[in-house]
C-alpha cells in the first residue's frame, strides 16, 4: 500500500512493446491505484523514465549508472510496498533471469524481494516464445505461483506472424485488477514447488481418463444455414491441454471452432457438429471416463426439420419450429457409476451463482463452473475468464485470470474431490 491506495509495481523490460506500458501505467492510475515503474537498462532504450514519471507522479526506478538514489534500500522498499508486481512486457531474458534466481540489476533484484502476487505478460518473437527453454522457465515460475497472461497472436514487430504480441492492454489491466481485488492471494503466493514429472509438470491426473467437451454446436436448418452460439471453445481446449499436461488421458469432444486441434499425444480429438452428435460422442466416451468436464455450449433446441435443399425466400416472415435436444448431463445423472466425477459449466446473464447452484443439484453434478459473461474480459472469445467453482462442500471465486490458469484451478478443485 502507498498513501492508503493499492500499489502496482510495474517492471518494464527490453521489448518493442515497452511503449504499451505507458498505457498500462495510465490505466492503473485511472482505476485509482498508485504505480511505481521500474525500467531495465534495455527497457530504457525503448521508452524514457520521464514518460512514466509524468504519468505516475512517482520516481521511475532505472538501472543505470546514475547512483543518485539509495539503491539497496530503494529496491527493498519498492518490493515491500507493492500489492502486485506486474512485468509487462516481459522479455525472454528477464523471464529466464527470474526463473534462474538471478538478481543482477534493479528489476531482477527487486522482483526477488517481492512477496505479493506476481503477474508476467510476455512479449517476444514466436520462435523465442515457443523455445522449450523459455517454456520451461515459465513452467518453473508457474510452479512458484507466478501468474502469466498469455501473449496474443498477430503480426509481430519483427515481421513474423504468430504468438508473441503483448496481451491486450485492457486484458492485462483486467487480470491485474482481478488479482488485486481477490482475497485469495494464497494461491498466487505459493512458494513451494509441487511434485514434478521429468518435464517439470505435476502428474496428479496420471492414470485417469478425462472427457472434455468444448465449443458450440451447429444445428442445421438446410445445407447452408445453421443455428449456433458464441462459444469459441477456448475454455474447453485449455482444460483438455491442462489435464493432459497433468498426466491424464484426454478425449476432447469438440464442436466446430476456429482453434487448432491440440497436438498433445495424450489428447484424442473427436470432432462433432450438432447437439445430437455431441450427445452420441459423450455417451460413447463416458463409459470409460473417470472425469467428465462439460464445457461445451450445447444447443438446447434444434430445428424440427432440416431441409434437403436450400430454403428459398418468400414474401413475408418465417417461423422456424424448434425441438428440444437431449440434455446430455441430465441423461448422464442416471448412468453415472460410483466414482465417476462430473463437472458442468453454467453461463447466465442474471443470478449466475443462484442458478448455477440449482443446476448442480438438478443435474446431479459434483461441481459446476459458473462462468461470468457480464464481467469485462470474461466469457465468450476472450483469453481470460472469471469463474466461480461451486461444489457441494463450498464455493471458490476465481479472479479474472487467463483461461489456461482457470483450467488449472478447476482441475485443482476436481482432483481434490475425486475419490
Ligand atoms: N448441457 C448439456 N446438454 C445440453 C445443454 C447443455 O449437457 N443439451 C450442459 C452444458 O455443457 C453445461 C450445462 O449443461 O455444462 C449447463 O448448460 P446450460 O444450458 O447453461 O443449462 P441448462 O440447465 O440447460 O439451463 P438453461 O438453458 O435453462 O439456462
Amino acid at each position: 500500500m502507498l498513501n492508503g491506495k493499492k500499489n502496482v509495481l510495474l517492471a518494464v523490460t527490453g521489448s518493442i512493446a515497452a511503449y504499451k506500458a505507458a498505457d498500462i501505467a495510465r490505466g492503473f492510475i485511472k482505476k485509482g491505484y498508485t504505480v511505481t515503474v521500474m525500467l531495465t537498462a534495455n527497457g530504457a532504450k525503448f521508452i524514457t523514465p520521464m514518460t512514466f514519471e509524468t504519468l505516475t507522479g512517482s520516481k521511475c526506478l532505472v538501472d543505470t549508472f546514475d547512483r543518485n538514489f539509495k539503491y539497496e534500500v530503494e529496491h527493498i522498499a519498492a518490493a515491500k510496498a507493492c500489492d502486485l508486481l506486474l512485468v509487462a512486457p516481459a522479455s525472454a531474458n528477464v523471464i529466464g533471469k527470474i526463473a534462474g534466481g538471478i538478481a543482477d540489476d534493479m528489476v531482477t533484484t527487486t522482483i526477488l524481494a517481492v512477496t505479493s502476487p506476481k503477474l508476467i505478460a510476455p512479449a517476444m518473437n514466436t520462435a523465442m516464445y515457443d523455445n522449450p527453454i523459455v517454456q520451461d522457465n515459465m513452467k518453473k515460475l508457474k510452479a512458484y505461483g507466478y501468474q502469466f497472461i498469455d501473449p496474443a497472436e498477430g503480426l509481430l514487430a519483427c515481421g513474423d506472424t504468430g504468438r508473441g504480441k503483448l496481451a491486450d492492454v485492457e486484458d492485462i489491466l483486467s487480470v491485474s485488477q482481478g488479482i488485486l481485488m481477490s482475497s485469495e492471494k494464497s494461491g498466487a503466493l505459493a512458494q513451494e514447488i509441487p511434485e514434478e514429472s521429468e518435464d517439470g509438470g505435476t502428474l496428479d491426473f496420471e492414470g485417469r481418463t478425462v472427457v472434455v467437451t468444448a465449443g458450440p454446436t451447429q444445428e442445421a436448418l438446410d445445407p447452408v444455414r445453421y443455428i449456433t452460439n458464441h462459444s469459441s471453445g477456448k475454455m474447453g481446449y485449455s482444460l483438455a491441454e491442462a489435464a493432459a499436461k497433468r498426466g491424464a488421458k484426454v478425449v476432447l469432444i469438440s464442436g466446430p471452432t476456429a482453434l487448432k486441434k491440440p497436438e498433445n499425444e495424450n489428447i484424442s480429438f473427436v470432432p462433432v457438429v450438432s447437439a445430437s452428435d455431441m450427445a452420441e460422442a459423450v455417451f460413447t466416451h463416458f463409459e470409460k471416463a473417470d472425469i467428465l468436464i462439460m464445457a461445451a455450449a450445447v444447443a438446447d433446441y434444434t430445428p424440427k426439420t432440416v431441409a434437403d435443399q436450400k430454403i428459398k425466400k418468400a414474401d413475408g416472415g418465417m417461423t422456424i419450429e424448434l425441438a428440444r435436444t437431449t440434455d446430455i448431463l441430465g441423461t448422464l445423472k442416471d448412468r453415472k457409476r460410483e466414482g465417476q466425477f462430473i463437472c458442468g459449466f453454467s453461463m447466465e446473464t442474471e443470478n449466475l451463482i443462484e442458478n448455477s447452484r440449482k443446476k448442480l443439484f438438478k443435474k446431479n453434478l459434483d461441481i459446476i463452473a459458473a462462468n461470468s459473461i457480464v464481467d469485462p474480459g470474461a466469457g465468450f472469445g476472450h483469453d481470460t475468464n472469471k469463474v466461480t467453482i461451486i461444489a457441494r462442500d463450498g464455493e471458490e471465486s476465481l479472479p479474472l485470470i487467463s483461461k489456461a490458469e482457470t483450467a488449472d484451478r478447476i482441475l485443482d478443485a476436481i482432483i481434490k474431490r475425486v475419490k
